[in-house]
């Protein structure tokens, strides 16, 4: 068998240490914290339907980044999977591919958007700290993302932005936390 690259060793560790860490503040939570009660008002209902979109929006933004490493395109793909050749011809994909790089930047606004409503919304117990950890997260992939294609940041930015928006990190986070800080919420 094939060793692991070290991009993909490095995500691999990176999952598993939050993993430990977060259940580990979850069970502290458990003990801490007084149940939290979901609010069954008008705005949390709305907020709720928001919250679902948003995780909808995520997944899709994600499924690019798996097809793209599937097919091995991009510049993440090399560096995650150096040695991978896909076993289907990419060319085929050209077309889905482009559509969805050309759409990244709507959907990722979205995205930040309704996520951002969701919280608003639902009015999230910040003591918690999975919560701001994921409203912190958002803002800072759509904070980037937006450096990196506004075409009036400088170079050193853009470059500066690219590295800290196009890895897979803070999706691991925003994921964990996420889920972790819900399974805190009675419901
Ligand atoms: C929560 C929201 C977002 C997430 C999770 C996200 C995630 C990612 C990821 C994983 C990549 C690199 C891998 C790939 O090519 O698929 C990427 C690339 C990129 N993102 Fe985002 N993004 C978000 C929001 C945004 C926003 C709001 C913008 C711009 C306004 C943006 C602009 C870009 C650009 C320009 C690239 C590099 C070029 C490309 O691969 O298309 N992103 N994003």
């Amino acid at each position: 068998m094939k060793p692991l690259s070290k991009g993909l060793k490095k995500i691999l560790v990176f999952t598993a240490l939050v993993s430990v860490i977060s259940i580990g503040y979850y069970i502290y939570a458990l003990f801490v914290y007084a149940p939290v009660e979901e609010n069954e008002t008008f705005l949390s209902e709305i907020g709720e339907g928001f919250g679902e979109i948003g995780l909808w929006l995520l997944l899709f933004i994600y499924a690019r980044t798996l097809i793209k490493l599937l097919l091995g395109k991009g510049a993440m793909s090399k560096r995650i999977l150096p040695e991978y050749s896909p076993p289907i011809d990419p060319k085929q994909f050209n077309k889905l591919i482009h559509y969805l790089d050309r759409t990244h930047i709507y959907f990722g606004i979205c995205a930040v958007a309704i996520i951002l409503l969701h919280i608003v919304l639902m009015g999230i117990p910040m003591n918690i700290l999975f919560f701001p950890a994921v409203l912190i997260l958002v803002i800072w992939q759509g904070l980037f993302g937006m450096f990196i294609s506004w075409k009036y940041s400088p170079k050193e930015l853009k470059k500066f932005s690219y590295l800290v928006h196009a890895q897979l990190f803070t999706g691991i986070m925003i994921g964990i936390f996420a889920y972790l800080g819900h399974l805190l919420i009675d419901d």
